[in-house]
């Protein structure tokens, strides 16, 4: 037996099957590439969905653990540290927030940030103002697997097994302007937004609909929440995706790459959101430890020093030409979109996507498919024109594959038919 056939029977014993895995065992990673047991090196463009922003093995990450964990890896949050007003100053300079709360997980930050949004509308109430506790979040919309994460989130594959969720979450019609302003009343505490939705098949939201969801949380006192899980911490070019379309969130949340594969999550606000929360009211055992906190602040400074917003942009730019020039080619992609190194090919079927992803697998190219016909690409953000060109080369192919497979296919029916 092979290491990789003794885990995968080990695994399928003792750990709940929650996961399909691929059978590849990864050992270690360097730059944009993971390395198999045998040796076998693979170009990532999932980095471990989102996370891994500065790729494998980045000596400011190494360092940062080195370093801080000869000091001090846990406190807990009864006492100071060094890192967290560090990281919170970063964090709001950089996103136009005013406030942070730290947490482990992305679910677990969204959690706060309903929680928040609860909690400030009560506040409200008790100065006087009519203002209810109901959420509307969006169709096709991914906040996590915690029970408000899920009671939030629009696919009933995710929430169902679970019922029942948390209560008084109403789902709106992607973009859709008119169905907002008809669900939207004195009883929402908050729209729940992502500025691109990730899980949900990279969808960017129209400026119209997001400048208007902003306008209605305001005529009441409702927060606009936006998750920025995926899209923000400088995958789209900007440190949020909010950013890219000028609205200003009441609360905001962070998690995924934000330290470089350290668990981190971040819950931002405004200090009239802050003003809803006192001593004892949230907490965390782990989040915002002296750890994670370290390496994100080497995370942020590296994005920084090496210029990779910008250069997140433009292989990002870069990235999408090519895949619209695939899609001229290839009728089988419906359409391209993103933004910066959040990306999206969506293909004419479900088959197809999967085929995709096994055959990028076999050439030993990382991509995922979520949604069913959307394929997904995350790639670390120093990732290079060469490596898009990859990517695009192994696309090519294994579409032109395909595509006389099937003509095959119809010749020998229409061959038949005649027959
Ligand atoms: C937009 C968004 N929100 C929340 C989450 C949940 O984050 P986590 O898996 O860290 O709990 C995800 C994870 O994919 C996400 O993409």
């Amino acid at each position: 037996m092979t290491k990789l056939e003794q885990i995968r029977a080990a695994e399928s014993k003792l750990l709940l099957q929650t996961y399909e895995r691929n059978p590849i065992l990864f050992v270690r990673g360097e730059g944009v590439h993971l390395v198999d047991e045998g040796g076998a090196k693979f170009l990532d463009l999932l980095s471990g969905i989102g996370v891994n922003a500065l790729g494998y093995a980045h000596p400011a990450i190494e360092r940062a653990i080195v370093n801080q964990s000869r000091a001090l890896i846990h406190t807990s949050n009864l006492f100071y540290h060094e890192g967290q007003a560090e990281l919170a100053l970063r964090l709001a300079e950089r996103t136009g927030m005013d406030r942070v709360f730290f947490s482990n997980t992305g679910t677990e930050a969204w959690e706060g940030a309903l929680k928040l949004a609860r909690a400030h509308a009560g506040l409200l109430r008790s100065e006087g103002k009519h203002i209810g506790t109901k959420f509307l979040a969006l169709e096709q919309s991914f906040h996590g697997r915690t029970y408000g994460s899920m009671s939030t989130t629009y696919k009933a594959k995710y929430r169902e097994p679970f019922a029942p969720g948390v209560p008084g979450v109403e789902f709106v019609k992607f973009n859709d302007v008119a169905d907002l302003r008809a669900k939207f009343s004195n009883d929402v505490c908050a729209i729940l937004v992502e500025a691109i939705q990730g899980e949900g098949g990279i969808r960017p939201l129209t400026q119209e609909f997001f400048a208007e969801a902003r306008k209605l949380a305001d005529s009441t006192g409702a927060f606009l929440i936006v998750d920025e899980i995926q899209a923000g911490m400088g995958r789209t070019g900007k440190w949020c995706g909010y950013q890219h379309y000028g609205i200003q969130p009441d609360v905001t949340t962070l998690a995924k790459p934000i330290a470089g594969g350290i668990p981190l999550g971040a819950v931002l606000c405004t200090e009239e959101a802050a003003r809803a929360i006192h001593a004892g009211m949230h907490g965390t055992t782990f989040g915002g430890g002296p750890l994670a906190c370290a390496v994100a602040i080497a995370v942020i400074d590296a994005i920084e020093s090496e210029g990779l917003l910008k250069h997140a942009t433009e292989v990002g730019d870069y990235f999408q030409a090519q895949l619209r020039g695939l899609a001229k080619k290839h009728e089988c992609i419906r359409d391209v979109r993103g933004k910066g190194l959040m990306l999206a090919a969506e293909l004419d079927s479900a088959d197809l996507a999967k085929l995709t992803v096994a055959e990028m697998l076999k050439r030993q190219i990382l991509i995922n498919c979520t949604s069913e016909t959307v394929l997904r690409f995350l790639p670390p953000y120093i990732i290079e024109r060469k490596h898009v060109d990859d990517a695009i080369k192994a696309l090519d192919e294994i579409f032109t594959e395909k595509a006389a497979a099937v003509s095959a296919v119809h010749q020998i029916a229409g061959g038949n038919s005649l027959g």
